[in-house]
């Protein structure tokens, strides 16, 4: 075994030369580890989890109008939007977007989820008028890969709209181009993969204080984090890969704008890709907003609150720890999970990735003083993941410690989705996590199969 232990530390170097080379040149992300091959010494990751999905329903306990909402709130979460409402029924597409509904980007294992195995944005490019089809996305976007958001290093960390409404039918007179993203060199991009947005009520509902609670500069092994804080008003932020946002609802007003180009109350101007957009506008601001003359309560309070709705009353995904079966055929007993369980903690994983945080006094029932198991602080640590941008406190070296609730059914690992297997993912800790990571090697192989095949559980 200590034959063999020097070399697993060589392992990740070997990868990063022979696959990542342009990492290494550029600064700029690799493409998932996807099939890298592993000697016969290391654990390998049994797949995602097959059978139930577990995932998508709403929270037990919601009052009837409660669940109403949910459910009004869902439809508009998995809503194509266009340019003017006349193809869809949901208008404000544009003029520069990264996909059509929430629902495309947030969709594996369901909606509300993550990236599926066939990139959206790449599948519906070929759908004829709905994007405006670029042929630069080489080295952005792969048919395999993980859907991606692009932010610019030079523009502060800026998202750069991937596509344009010019040329759908329902924007007659538009002459945006989508950008010529040969452009913008490989050093300047950046790149994330989207969040899950299950269970959010809940974290929602932790208080600041039970978060600042676990702020520590000197934790076992080098462990530091740090609460991410909103510059207004002093108070934790929590959503995101850099914990930049405060709320849901933030959120989901800045995700209709940013993602795809609709104005609403809380983003209530177009962004504008490059200055004037001439002949790309085509609706009053904000597109989406409060309906005073809708007759059905359910959609008076406009999308983006409707999409806060779903995602508050939105279940976590449901663990399966008495044994599972994998998309790939393995079967994975309880007792493997049990002693993966306890690897987990004995080797300071759980020292960031905490299992269970409790929320505070709620004005909803179903999520007051509840447990939380998200397996994450919600503080900022330094893993060596770096992208180089800043938000809010979060500075370029820093992100949330990602929650491994539903990591079970995941696709593609950490925010810019360059592990697609949780064995590489835990390679790719570094900084803070050293000692944990560190430990994590001295483990038999058969121990390390046991943390894995916990983490699929989840
Ligand atoms: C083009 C793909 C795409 C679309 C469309 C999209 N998102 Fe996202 N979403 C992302 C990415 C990427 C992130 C991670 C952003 C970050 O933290 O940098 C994200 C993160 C989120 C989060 C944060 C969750 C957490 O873990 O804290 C919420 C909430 C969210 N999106 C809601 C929405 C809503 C609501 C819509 C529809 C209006 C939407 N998204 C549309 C890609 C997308
Ligand atoms: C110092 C804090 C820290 C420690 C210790 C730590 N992690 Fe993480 N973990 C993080 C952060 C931060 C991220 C997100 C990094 C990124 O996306 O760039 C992350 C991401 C992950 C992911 C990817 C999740 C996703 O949504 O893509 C997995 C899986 C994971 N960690 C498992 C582990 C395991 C297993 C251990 C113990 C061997 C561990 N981590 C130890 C902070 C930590």
């Amino acid at each position: 075994m200590n034959f063999v232990g020097p070399y697993l530390y060589l392992l990740p170097v070997f990868c990063l030369l022979t696959c990542s080379l342009p990492f290494l040149l550029f600064g700029q992300n690799p493409q998932p580890t996807q099939g890298r091959i592993r000697s016969s010494g290391e654990p390998i990751d049994p797949g995602p989890r097959a059978g139930a999905k577990g995932a998508g329903a709403a929270i037990t306990g919601l009052t009837a109008n409660e669940l109403a909402y949910f459910t009004a709130g869902a439809e508009v979460f998995n809503e194509i939007d266009d340019v003017k409402g006349t193809l869809t029924g949901s208008k404000g597409l544009g003029p520069a977007f990264n996909l059509d509904g929430c629902a495309s980007c947030h969709a594996q294992p369901s909606a509300g989820g993550t990236s599926p195995a066939l990139n959206p944005q790449l599948v519906r490019k070929n759908v004829a008028g709905a994007l405006n089809p670029t042929e630069f996305l080489d080295g952005v976007l792969t048919p395999s890969g993980p859907v991606r958001e692009m932010r610019r290093l030079s523009l502060g960390g800026g998202v750069q709209g991937l596509f344009t409404i010019k040329g759908r039918s329902d924007a007659a007179g538009c002459n945006l181009d989508a950008p010529d993203l040969r452009n913008i060199p490989a050093s300047d991009r950046r790149f994330r993969i989207p969040t899950p947005v299950f269970g959010l009520g809940l974290i929602e509902a932790i208080s600041d204080e039970t978060i600042a609670a676990n702020e520590a500069p000197n934790k076992p092994f080098g462990i530091s984090g740090r609460a991410n804080r909103s510059g207004n008003d002093g108070t934790v932020t929590r959503f995101g890969w850099k914990a930049q946002n405060k709320s849901i609802a933030i959120f989901a007003g800045e995700a209709y704008n940013v993602e795809q180009g609709v104005s609403n109350e809380l983003f209530p101007n177009e962004r504008r890709p490059s200055g004037s957009i001439p002949g790309c506008l085509f609706n009053a601001t904000p597109e989406d907003h409060a309906d005073l003359d809708q007759s059905n309560p359910l959609r008076q309070g406009g999308d983006v609150a409707a999409f806060a709705n779903f995602m508050r009353f939105l279940a976590p995904p449901a663990p399966s720890p008495s044994g599972y079966a994998t998309t790939l055929g393995i079967t994975v007993t309880a007792a493997s999970i049990t002693s993966g369980q306890a690897v987990f903690s004995s080797i300071g994983c759980n020292l960031c990735h905490t299992p269970s945080l409790t929320t505070g006094l709620h004005a909803s029932p179903a999520l007051s003083n509840k447990p939380v198991n998200l397996f994450s602080d919600l503080l900022v640590h330094d893993v060596g993941t770096g992208d180089g941008i800043t938000q809010g406190a979060a500075n370029g070296s820093e992100f949330r410690t990602a929650p491994l609730w539903g990591v079970g059914q995941r696709l593609f690992f950490l925010h810019d989705g360059r592990a697609s297997d949780s064995p590489s993912a835990i390679e790719h800790h570094n900084g803070e996590a050293n000692g944990v990571v560190s430990r994590y090697r001295q483990l038999s192989v058969p121990a390390q199969q046991d943390l894995i095949n916990f983490l699929r559980s989840l």
